[in-house]
């Protein structure tokens, strides 16, 4: 369909709504290389392309890269690409094989990649933190993998109300580094996510109840579009560009900056940590109250507490983790006294810094194991969130002897004053509004050790998010929204926004990417039109 298009403008048969269109139909590749300062005659292996469209792949365009750019690039069978390629933190996503790796360490050296991918039609993937779980999301089997590990920047402004934070960046450094300026942005609560995955796709913190999400807080990105220049999108310059890509994912272009407001925290200092408790008496139900209390009424009576609560199987042994934390460094703040009435095995909160809060955070996500993420949301009430913890034990027998298993139903609240924060500065795609919520937010997330177990545990992650669904829908609780950072391959995260806010990110696309460069070259991700595995387990 979308190929289609591309040859329709190609050969002149669809005119461009003229003002509206971002990119000529005239648009020419090689003349856009040279504005960038690159000759493509001087590329001995584009030289022929620019003249003729014929059929050419990844060896070509990572060739022309290697001799633009040398070090930069990574070819396979080295030492630095199994290095890399062995960094993310999923199994599923170290196997892909690129035809190269791209380190660019400029906005500009993006531009050219992005040029001489669309002249060779070679497709990419682009990498911030690599945590997102299924293969391909930031990898690629055969093309471009272009790590954006060069742009770590981390730059409060003068008068310390915004800071410039680069994609290549993980939450630990950005978190240890501003600390020092006693301030923080809203962002991951596990050290090593990267901060370009979590900012595009919705990005909820510990402060989310204080400010909303970290896509609700970004004042600026600066993006390489699809035609290889370089924009600073805000609200005042590019206002649809900007509203799509809070929460758009890598459907608009490359993101190389984002500029943030920052929020207070002196000494980087809060409370926070992690209760765990058995399923003796009457815990369980009792953390389900207090869950739901704190996400509906509490969140607006005390907006400073945040809160995830899991429930786990470990080795035969039904388990709750809450995880707690206070936006301000106060011990046991009575908002969670429901919570602290329940009898933990063992209580890691304390007094802490944000960033050592999030190292504790990352031991319970380890690298080299096979995860898989799903996600589902409904209306927040104690009899969902109790049927959804019972449903979750009950499909645990099917998978329970798959060596390594750490298999979780972690909930959370999108709370009410977190909707009302999407609605600032114009509004977001995600479709979701204060009177909606609060709604609940599933996230099924399972680590285990062979891949030998891939089928059935898929196919247990289906089954709950099917299962729970069909009861929300028989209930009245049903919510369509699909968390993209929490979204399974198989789920189609851009429908879930709703039809406006879908045919609203295709016009934008149309607009800034008219031949469809970041649906079609960079295949990996959720794109508008579906997700990347169509074959539901
Ligand atoms: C252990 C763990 C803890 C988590 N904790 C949180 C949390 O506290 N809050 C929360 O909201 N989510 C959380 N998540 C979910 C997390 O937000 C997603 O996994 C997210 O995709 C990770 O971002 P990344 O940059 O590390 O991933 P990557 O795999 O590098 O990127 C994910 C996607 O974003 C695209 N992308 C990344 N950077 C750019 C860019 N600069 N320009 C264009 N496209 C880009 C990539 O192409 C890819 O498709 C957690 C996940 C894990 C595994
Ligand atoms: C692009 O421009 C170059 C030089 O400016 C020209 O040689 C080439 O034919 C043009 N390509 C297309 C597809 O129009
Ligand atoms: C590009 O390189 C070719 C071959 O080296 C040269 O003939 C041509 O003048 C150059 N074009 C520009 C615009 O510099
Ligand atoms: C492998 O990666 C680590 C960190 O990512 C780096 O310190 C090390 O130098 C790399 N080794 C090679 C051979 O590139
Ligand atoms: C938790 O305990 C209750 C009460 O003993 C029991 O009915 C329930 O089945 C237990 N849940 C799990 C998951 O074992
Ligand atoms: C966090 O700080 C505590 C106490 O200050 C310390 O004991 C602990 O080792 C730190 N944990 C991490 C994960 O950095």
């Amino acid at each position: 369909m979308r190929s289609l298009t591309g040859l329709l403008l190609a050969t002149g048969f669809v005119l461009a709504r003229g003002q509206d269109t971002f990119e000529p139909t005239d648009f020419n590749i090689t003349d856009a290389l040279l504005s960038h300062g690159i000759n493509v005659s001087s590329l001995p292996e584009l030289a022929p392309l620019a003249e003729r469209s014929s059929l050419a792949g990844c060896s070509i365009a990572c060739g022309s890269l290697k001799l633009l750019f040398n070090s930069q690039v990574i070819s396979q069978n080295t030492a630095a690409y199994s290095n890399f390629t062995g960094s993310y933190w999923s199994q599923q996503q170290q196997a892909p094989d690129p035809y190269c790796i791209f380190k660019p360490t400029k906005p500009e050296q993006v531009s050219v990649q992005v040029l001489i991918s669309r002249l060779t039609q070679c497709p990419f993937a682009i990498k911030s933190g690599g945590h997102a779980a299924f293969a391909g999301a930031s990898s690629i089997d055969g093309g471009i993998t272009v790590s954006l590990e060069n742009f770590n920047q981390i730059t409060p402004s003068s008068d310390k109300k915004s800071a410039v934070i680069g994609p290549g960046n993980r939450w630990l450094q950005v978190y240890s580094t501003l600390q020092k300026s006693d301030i923080v942005v809203i962002g991951g609560r596990v050290a090593s996510i990267g901060v370009g995955g979590l900012t595009l796709g919705g990005g909820i913190s510990f402060f989310s109840n204080l400010y909303g999400w970290a896509c609700d807080n970004v004042n600026n990105y600066q993006l390489v579009t699809a035609s290889g220049i370089i924009l600073n999108v805000n609200q005042q310059s590019y206002p649809d560009l900007y509203w799509a890509l809070r929460g758009g994912g890598n459907n608009f272009g490359v993101v190389t900056a984002f500029t943030v407001n920052t929020i207070p925290l002196p000494g980087g200092l809060m409370w926070g940590g992690s209760r765990v408790s058995l399923n003796a008496s009457n815990n369980f139900p009792a953390l389900i109250k207090a869950f739901v209390n704190l996400g509906s009424t509490g969140a607006t009576k005390d907006p400073n507490a945040a809160q995830i609560l899991s429930f786990t199987y470990y080795q035969g042994l039904p388990l709750a983790s809450a995880a707690l934390e206070y936006a301000k460094p106060v011990a046991n703040p009575p908002i969670f006294n429901e919570y602290l009435a329940v009898p933990a095995i063992s209580d890691t909160t304390q007094i802490r810094t944000l960033a050592n809060l999030t190292n504790e955070f990352a031991v319970s996500n380890p690298d080299d194991l096979r995860e898989t993420y799903w996600v589902a949301t409904y209306k927040l009430t104690n009899d969902m969130t109790t049927f959804v913890k019972d449903v979750f034990y009950n499909e645990i027998p099917s998978i329970a002897n798959a060596a390594g298993l750490v298999p979780a139903a972690t909930l959370q609240v999108i709370t009410v004053p977190q909707l009302e924060a999407m609605q600032k500065n114009g509004g977001n795609p995600l479709g979701l509004s204060p009177s909606s919520g609060p709604l609940l937010l599933l996230n099924m997330n399972v680590q285990w050790l062979n891949q030998a177990d891939d089928k059935r545990i898929l196919e247990f992650n289906n089954r709950i998010i099917a299962r729970t669904v069909a009861y929300a829908q028989q209930h009245g609780l049903a919510e369509d929204y699909l968390y993209m950072n929490y979204a399974s391959q198989f789920q189609d995260v851009i429908a879930s926004y709703g039809e406006v806010n879908k045919e609203r990110l295709e016009d934008v696309s149309k607009k800034y990417d008219p031949t469809g460069v970041f649906q079609d070259l960079v295949p990996g991700y959720f794109k508008l039109d579906g997700p990347p595995s169509s074959q539901v387990p």
